[in-house]
């Protein structure tokens, strides 16, 4: 074996973790769901999203026949929804294409929606025991800094060296559970020794061997893309009150969030009060401007100016696409973190953790 799978197998014993809700399952279901929840999101974030998913939606067939809106509705302030919307179409395809039965090969799990190479992997590891490779960030971190390999890992040449590597130093049966453990003993790893930065070289069991360590150049890899600052935008939400009650939208299904239901959004330099007379039909009393809420996504920064509007008459027709609802109510929907964050900071909502939990790296 190589010496990479000796020694992480071993280290897993007394320092990987054992007790995370989704192991010891083979359920590929539950597995599918955890390593969904967990590709841009940290395990401490995603444990009770898992739990109430789990018991809202136990099986693949009772996802596949909940409205993508329930979905939605466990998934809220978790971020990244189209993971959400893909687990829904993914579920719905098994029961489909598959007569609801879970695809067992990395190559076929690959081939659904939201599954990338390396959660097909994963999946295909601690579901069916195949001997996989993965390649997550964690993994890359880790591999480069082993091998000593510069260069921008999501580069592709330089990821397919990674993935070349990867493989190479795979266990190379998948007796005793070996793939499994090692699997998540390189994860265990890349989560709490090998991390970026400051990483705990004295409790690593690869150290020996690891080119950077041995070069004292840890903190050179992974090579770092030079980042151009995130572009900004600005955005007004319109907070309209009528009878203590808010007025939401629900986003069309591309785009930013959804599907998922916010306050009417307006650019910002419009004129508020006549946008709401001649788009929705309603007359609104002057506007108060709220303090401004900024958002950090992935590859913007938004700046959101809330403005509070007092109803003064209304001909709005709420179709599907419109609600009136009491902004306590409007926790138990489908809004984004920052929609949640506002409800809380204006209305005073005494409501569980609305902090944004998001993991933007
Ligand atoms: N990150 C991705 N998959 C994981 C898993 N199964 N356990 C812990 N962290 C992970």
């Amino acid at each position: 074996m190589s010496p990479i799978a000796t020694q992480l197998i071993l280290w897993h014993k007394d320092h990987g973790r054992h007790h995370l809700p989704w192991q010891g399952s083979r359920d590929p279901y539950a597995v599918w769901l955890s390593e969904i929840m967990l590709q841009q999101t940290q395990v401490n974030t995603v444990i009770p999203y898992y739990a109430r998913f789990m018991q809202e939606f136990p099986t693949l067939s009772s996802l596949a026949q909940a409205p993508l809106d329930a979905v939605l509705v466990i998934w809220s302030g978790l971020g990244y929804y189209s993971r959400a919307r893909n687990l829904h179409l993914a579920a719905r395809m098994i029961m489909q294409d598959y007569q609801g039965q879970f695809p067992d090969t990395r190559v076929i799990l690959q081939k659904l929606p939201g599954i990338g190479r390396s959660t097909a992997a994963a999946i295909a590891v601690f579901a069916f025991n195949k001997r996989e490779a993965i390649l997550d960030g964690n993994v890359k971190r880790i591999l480069t800094r082993y091998f000593g390999i510069a260069g921008y890992p999501e580069e592709s040449r330089i990821k397919n060296l990674l993935w070349e590597k990867s493989e190479e130093v795979l266990p190379v049966t998948c007796r005793e559970n070996q793939i499994e453990t090692y699997t998540q003993a390189l994860m265990d790893l890349g989560a709490t020794v090998c991390i970026r930065h400051t990483p705990i070289c004295k409790a690593c069991p690869l150290q020996h061997n690891c080119v950077a360590f041995k070069e004292k150049r840890v903190d050179q890899f992974p090579t770092t893309r030079l980042r151009k600052p995130l572009p900004k935008k600005e955005a007004v939400f319109l907070l309209l009150m009528q009878h203590q009650k808010l007025l939401l939208e629900k986003r069309p299904a591309s785009g930013i969030w959804g599907e998922l239901w916010c306050p009417p959004e307006i650019k910002t330099g419009i004129d508020a009060a006549s946008y709401c007379q001649h788009q929705l039909g309603i007359t609104v009393q002057s506007p108060i401007e709220l303090p401004i809420l900024d958002h950090q996504f992935t590859h913007f920064k938004l700046r959101i100016h809330p403005q509070l509007l007092q109803v003064v008459s209304n001909t709005l027709d709420p179709h599907n696409k419109f609600i009136w609802i009491k902004p306590s109510d409007a926790l138990e929907y489908a809004i984004p973190a920052p929609v949640r964050k506002l409800l809380k900071q204006n209305f005073l909502l005494d409501n569980h953790d609305t902090s944004n939990h998001l993991n933007t790296n």
